[in-house]
């Protein structure tokens, strides 16, 4: 394109408008119109859990619609809208259909999401100050609730938003290191990948690992570990890192046990609650949690067990001195004169510089809901658990693994093969009927349900097991089926 003719195209072109100010709400309202006639459309059309046909079907669908990614002409803003979020939730797994339940994969409350669009209009950075003057206010008062909710007995506990639980767990070890120096961490079987990636990204030695033989860590083997680390001369410092709510079977180390060893033995604790920290809430539920404000930092996710979109997660610590580590200068965010002043020092908040103001949904969440509120979502999934597990009992042709602690149950056809629960998993996926996770406990592999959807049904929970039952049926007279499956790999930790 010649420079003439590219001047006249731009100046001829509208500038599409902005989500903020006082015009952008009038902007975003026929194009809310839009996603939102999108999203029903495109759920419908899929009319299941997630879009049948596997990859060989899904990425030919998205593509169509997608290309070319870059057209040298745009389309238009309905256009774009409706195509892209129709084909995305045509194929999306939802997690709002109750048959979705293979991961720790939380179906959104509509008001939390209704939430989020305010914060994408808003676009407040929690990087400074003037990014963010009301938003990092509701966030300070935010963390500080949070906080004391896990350190009620503490006079000045904080706490951080993170990305989740992933970036909780590194900045609980960080910030162990910072105290103490390269600390060596200990941490259960059971836990999650996260804390031995964080070791490595911290140049930390890897994670020595306790056994956790019934799903928990052993009391006994941790305690001979600690002691033989406290008797090495010169005295290494040690970061035990306990679980409550672990990915495979939604077990809870025993907390208060596991703190009293670290205590005996002069180590530091850190407890992994991305999945059963919000148990807190619960006054049904909170004793399983017992223990949890013994450790030196705990990881909450309420994009797990609090109903929020991703992300959503929290890093609780018992004072805020704890993160005085994370201080940082950087002149043209938090000059000191700025701070002197009174303008709050954001930048030691995180390790990130911008970042969304995901404080917001959980807020206005905690707001519209109230404890009781969000209690009875906790009791009802923890309940649609147990019904799972009680219907799981009384089918004669599965086995269940054990009662759920809080969400995650683990079944198998009785005397299925590996082979056969590979399968029937991927099948369940391939014909778009349900989306089931898989753990291998006992030795053996399971498909695993957790439950995170506080609207399920008993209906939806004997339909999942009747689709297993008849495909487990229907694998065994069909060893064409059975052939493609692989049965090497264990759990795959979301
Ligand atoms: C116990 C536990 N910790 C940490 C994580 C990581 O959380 P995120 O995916 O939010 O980073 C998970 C994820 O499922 C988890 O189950």
């Amino acid at each position: 394109m010649s420079t003439h003719a590219l001047r006249r195209a731009t100046t001829s072109m509208p500038i599409p408008p902005l989500a903020g100010g006082t015009t952008g709400p009038a902007a975003l309202r026929p194009l809310i119109d839009t996603v939102l006639t999108a999203l029903h459309d495109g759920a419908r059309r899929r009319d299941g859990p997630l879009p049948a046909g596997g990859p060989d079907t899904v990425t030919p669908q998205l593509r169509t619609a997608l290309r070319p990614v870059i057209p040298d002409q745009g389309t238009g803003a309905h256009h774009a809208l409706t195509t892209l979020i129709g084909a995305l939730t045509e194929g999306a797994a939802d997690p709002a259909d109750p048959l979705c339940a293979a991961h720790l994969h939380t179906p959104p409350l509509a008001l939390a999401a209704a939430a989020d669009l305010a914060a994408s209009a808003l676009n407040p950075s929690m990087d400074s100050w003037d990014q963010a003057p009301a938003a990092s206010a509701l966030e300070a008062d935010l963390t500080t609730a949070l906080a004391a909710e896990v350190y009620p007995h503490r006079t000045a506990p904080d706490a951080l938003v993170t990305t989740g639980g992933t970036e909780a767990n590194q900045l609980a070890l960080l910030l162990a290191r910072e105290r103490h120096g390269p600390v060596q961490t200990v941490s259960g079987a059971n836990a999650h990948h996260s804390i031995t990636r964080a070791a490595w990204l911290l140049g930390l030695p890897a994670p020595l690992t306790i056994p956790a033989p019934t799903g928990v860590m052993d009391l006994t083997a941790l305690d001979d570990t600690l002691t033989r680390l406290h008797e090495r001369p010169g005295g290494t410092p040690v970061l035990v890192t306990a679980t409550a709510g672990t990915t495979d079977t939604g077990q809870i180390d025993p907390l208060a046990e596991i703190a009293a060893l670290c205590a005996t033995h002069g180590a530091e604790l850190h407890i992994d609650a991305a999945y059963g920290g919000p148990l807190l809430f619960s006054p049904t539920h909170r004793n399983k949690v017992h223990g949890l404000d013994r450790a030196h930092s705990v990881t909450l996710d309420l994009h797990k067990l609090g109903w929020q979109p991703a992300s959503a997660g929290i890093l609780a610590v018992p004072h805020h001195h704890h993160l005085d580590a994370l201080h940082h200068h950087a002149p043209y965010l938090n000059a000191d004169d700025d701070t002197e002043a009174g303008l709050p020092d954001l930048l030691g908040r995180s390790l990130r510089t911008t970042r969304r103001p995901d404080a917001l949904k959980i807020a206005v969440t905690l707001q519209a809901l109230g404890r009781t509120g969000l209690a009875d979502l906790i009791d009802r999934t923890c309940a649609a658990a147990h019904q799972l597990a009680d219907l799981v009992i009384k089918t004669p042709a599965i086995d269940l693994y054990d009662h759920p602690t809080i969400s995650t149950v683990l079944f198998r056809p009785t005397d299925a093969t590996d082979h056969t629960i590979a399968t029937i998993r991927r099948t369940l996926l391939t014909r778009g009927h349900a989306v089931l996770g898989r753990t291998r406990a006992n030795g053996r592999l399971w498909l695993k349900a957790t439950l995170l959807n506080p609207h399920t049904t008993p209906h939806d929970l004997r339909e999942l097991l009747d689709l297993v039952t008849h495909l487990a049926t229907e694998i065994s007279e069909n060893t064409e089926i059975s052939d493609t499956a692989e049965t090497t790999e264990g759990s795959t930790p979301r």
